[in-house]
């Protein structure tokens, strides 16, 4: 293998970038030519690539966001729009291609597989929602984000004596949600995996009340919904004062943690030793401290749950 290329896909996570810069310098500390694929597969299917050398990672690791760019695209989806990106990929002369992203990203990857062209994924999400890795990149960021507005909001909640629901992004995986929420002290953590009960919230609240506590911080998940709606019934039903915090977009920017970096950093070189070795079809992520790969198709199949442990862990030492 002579050439790869490399492309940031589908939401963004802090470290993308650190993970860029790992496949670049790996590549060419390999002696391969290394591509840099702007926005996503449709950067892909529009030709928008150039070479990458060690100079132009530098100064990145610091940086959230991915300077390559990413997009979500759905002409990627359809047959159509794969062949197209493989007439490119034959233009540009690559021959094994880095995913960074979710599972819609290794989706892609995986229809490149199928195509012939060796693709490794990288996991960059803040969602840790692929099951197949104990971490993903720029998950570790985003908890510490969350963490950040939480202390902010806890400041607030208890001046005001009010309940404090905070919403924090996660579409179908509440990790987010329950790192932040250990690490916040939070009083109730509500995630998609596991059914929430609105009496028993109101419970811990009022008990939390009797016992002399004069804040309250419930975090949701973006996925379980309903966040206004959860604080009227709060209010509703224990009489106290309550708002809503919704974290949004904020919790994918900023300078990726040392963790996110060294992680980004070891799955990126990961990801281009196994190219060089001829091994497409894969993705990378960590178990323990060790970094590992796994059959794309399998790592696809895989179904991530919440750690029940640690959700249980949480009730406890909230209360
Ligand atoms: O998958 C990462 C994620 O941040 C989710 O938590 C969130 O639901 C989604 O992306 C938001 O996507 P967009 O940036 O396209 O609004």
């Amino acid at each position: 293998m002579n050439t790869i290329g490399v492309l940031t896909s589908g939401g963004d996570a802090p470290g993308m970038n650190a993970a860029i810069r790992a496949v670049v310098r790996m590549g060419r500390n390999l002696g391969l030519k290394v591509m840099g694929i702007r926005r996503g597969y449709n950067g892909l299917i529009n030709g928008e690539i150039s070479e990458m050398d060690r100079s132009s990672v530098a100064d990145i690791i610091q940086r959230g966001g991915t300077i390559l760019h990413t997009a979500r695209c759905e002409e990627f989806k359809t047959e159509e729009g794969v062949n197209k990106a493989v007439n490119i990929i034959k233009v540009f002369g690559i021959e094994g291609l880095v995913v960074i992203g979710g599972d819609g990203s290794f989706m892609g990857a995986r229809a490149l597989c199928e195509k012939g062209l060796p693709s490794v994924g990288v996991p960059g999400t803040i969602d840790n929602d692929l099951a197949y890795t104990d971490y993903t990149i720029g998950f570790d960021t985003a908890i510490n984000t969350v963490l950040d507005a939480i202390n902010k909001l806890r400041d607030t909640s208890t001046s005001h004596e009010r309940v404090s629901i905070v919403e924090v992004m996660g579409r179908h995986c509440g990790d987010l949600a329950l790192y932040a929420g250990i690490a916040g002290g939070g009083e109730s953590i509500i995630v998609p995996e596991v059914e929430f009960n609105v009496d028993d919230v109101c419970k811990t609240i009022l008990e939390g009340k009797l016992r002399g506590k004069h804040h309250n911080i419930i975090i949701i998940a973006e996925g379980v919904g309903h966040a206004n709606e959860l604080s009227s019934a709060i209010k509703n039903i224990t009489g106290l004062d309550t708002r809503v915090t919704i974290l949004g977009h904020i919790q994918r920017g900023g300078s990726p943690t040392a963790f996110d970096r060294i992680l980004a950093s070891r799955l990126g070189a990961r990801a281009v030793e196994l190219l060089y070795d001829e091994k497409g079809s894969r993705v990378v992520g960590v178990k323990g401290n060790d970094v590992i790969d796994a059959d794309i198709n399998e790592a696809l199949k895989m179904k991530k749950d919440i750690d029940h442990d640690l959700l249980k862990l949480a009730r406890v030492l909230s209360k």
